[in-house]
């Protein structure tokens, strides 16, 4: 039995997804989340930029005695999830982009997989090498829509505009694929508004396979937690932006609770 918390960060409260996901699969499981709400967007950065982030968060994650990293970023799981394992090979580190190649793999009825994201997950082409890795067959059409975490943070997640919007970013996928990753921590949000568009398509929400895939991890490395109370959790941001609260309540589906601030992060 290991009572640590796992770990978890994203550039910002989007990560909180995979928190819920967590929660709701490991109850009794503690999390501490790192949200780099001064630092966001990863989306536009830099490789360079987003690796050091990631490594300083990581660091601090350790610090504060996690057993395993959970990176929930898409952008920072495709810039630098491979320079963190090699930098912290004492603690397991999984990031979203395989655990949602892998699954979109095993949906796929006709081997054609869609996948969207930032401008920085898409042009790093994280998902292409990881799905191609596993099959070679598969065909993969990718578009970054970034025009969707803006209206997610706005709590626009229906209505006229961001269905103009997605129908913009998403109409080229119809007939095309037939499964779609929401390779993003914010799209799992716009669910419903994406099937409106692409209807018979498959959806990957990269959320909850995440959270499947850090169960798998804490078994096989023997973390899990295996005492009935229920976990707590502790969130650490570096801002706190206007709207904060109900930026958390759209995430995490709760208010948040036992909350940091690190001015001086
Ligand atoms: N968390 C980012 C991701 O999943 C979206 C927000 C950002 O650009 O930082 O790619």
């Amino acid at each position: 039995m290991d009572n640590r918390p796992i770990g978890v960060f994203d550039s910002g409260l989007g990560g909180l997804t995979v928190v819920k996901a967590l929660k709701e699969l490991l109850p009794n499981e503690s999390i501490v989340y790192f949200g780099d709400t001064a630092r966001l967007p990863y989306g536009i950065k830099s490789k360079d930029l987003v690796e050091q982030y990631s490594k300083q968060i990581t660091k601090f994650l350790i610090k504060k005695d996690a057993k395993i990293i959970v990176v929930a970023c898409n952008t920072a799981t495709a810039m630098a999830l491979n320079r963190l394992k090699k930098d912290f090979k004492n603690v397991p580190i999984i990031g979203v982009i395989e655990p949602g190649s892998k699954q979109a793999i095993s949906k796929t009825s006709r081997g054609k997989i869609g996948v969207i994201g930032t401008i920085a997950t898409i042009k790093s082409k994280a998902y292409e090498i990881s799905i191609k890795n596993k099959d070679k067959n598969v065909d993969i059409i990718s578009k970054a829509c970034p025009l969707f975490v803006p209206f997610v943070e706005e709590g626009l997640t229906n209505g006229d505009a961001i269905n103009q919007v997605a129908k913009h970013y998403l109409s080229s996928f119809k007939n095309k694929v037939d499964t779609l990753i929401l390779g993003c921590t914010h799209y799992p949000l716009l669910k419903s508004v994406i099937s409106k568009i692409t209807k018979q398509i498959t959806l990957i929400d990269s959320a909850s396979v995440v959270a499947t895939d850090a169960h798998k991890k804490l078994q096989y490395h023997k973390l899990l937690n295996q005492g009935v109370q229920k976990g707590t959790l502790h969130c650490y941001v570096t801002d706190l932006p206007m709207r904060f609260e109900e930026l958390g309540n759209i995430f995490l589906g709760e208010e948040i609770k036992n909350l940091h601030l690190l001015n001086d992060f």
